[in-house]
């Protein structure tokens, strides 16, 4: 496994590669490895002739009041996750170099980004939507994996993807769960143990709403209802968002139908989540 911090030295590597015809799978995250990442990771091992996995802890996706400089970091554990899981190469950028002085260019996608976390963290998303499309023409992927929990992030990346023709594929990932169904994020190693108990429930009201769903009930404003009423009942929960929106095109759900996203992010203590299902679809 080879380790690249350089940009230069990524970009020409990835395109001598592309050369050869070796076809490119692409992870990119913000480190502090977890098994939701390993499944991104085994499954480009599968579809790449080449697996590349981009740690960096993006700057520009954090808000000023946001936990970017105390976002878990542990580089050694994560490039044991990264060797364990047949990565070829981690490329690990300075911010510096990223985002050296000068630099004034940013992708918005518009839409798509107006609900949700995008209206909870105001830059967010064009944040996100920035580093990715620099990360692609770095790293020069066939292929790139996100995980599901982050349902909105993968929508946006889609969507830049093919508005702005890049000839990436992209595969949204199932999201992994703990045991106890809590959904897997670097931010988890936040939670108190006392706050670990609270998060869950986040699952208990994807749960319940699942199985009224299951059982007939298609009004929004019931199963709305019913899934704050959990969340509620669990004193360090304060819920930030929780909707029911079209798994598409993220606009608000009248009804729910097969393929309705609800979506929720809850703060547990001064943790932030954020988790979702699409109804009659596998959790
Ligand atoms: O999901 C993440 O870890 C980040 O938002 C991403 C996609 C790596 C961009 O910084």
């Amino acid at each position: 496994m080879q380790l690249i911090a350089s940009i230069a030295q990524m970009q020409s590597l990835a395109l001598a590669l592309k050369q050869q015809g070796k076809h490119i799978a692409f992870v990119p995250t913000m480190g502090f490895l977890h098994e939701g990442h390993a499944s991104l990771l085994r499954e480009g091992r599968r579809r790449g002739d080449l697996l590349v996995l981009s740690i960096f802890v993006n700057p520009i996706q954090f808000g000023a009041n946001e936990d970017l400089e105390r976002y878990p970091r542990d580089m050694e554990r994560d490039c044991r996750i990264a060797a364990e899981c047949g990565v070829d190469i981690v490329f690990t950028p300075a911010a510096a170099a990223m985002y050296p002085a000068g630099f004034q260019t940013s992708i918005s996608v518009r839409e798509l980004t107006r609900p949700l976390c995008g209206a909870s963290r105001p830059g967010h998303f064009d944040g996100v939507a920035t580093v990715v499309g620099k990360l692609f023409n770095i790293v020069q992927p066939d292929l790139a994996l996100f995980g599901t929990k982050d349902y909105q992030q993968l929508a946006v990346i889609r969507r830049m993807t093919a508005d702005l023709s890049m000839p990436v594929t992209v595969v949204g990932m199932p999201i992994v769960r703990e045991a106890d169904g809590l959904a897997m994020s670097s931010r988890n190693a936040y939670l108190s143990p006392d706050e670990r108990q609270s998060a869950l429930c986040l699952y208990r009201a994807i749960n319940a709403v699942r199985a009224m769903y299951t059982a007939g009930e298609r009004s929004v404003a019931l199963l709305l209802d019913s899934a704050q009423a959990i969340i509620r009942q669990e004193p360090a929960a304060e819920i930030d968002y929780l909707e029911f929106r079209d798994g598409e095109t993220l606009e608000t759900a009248a009804t729910a139908v097969d393929g309705t996203l609800l979506a929720m992010a809850v703060k547990i203590g001064k943790t932030r989540l954020i988790d979702n299902t699409l109804l009659g679809k596998e959790l």
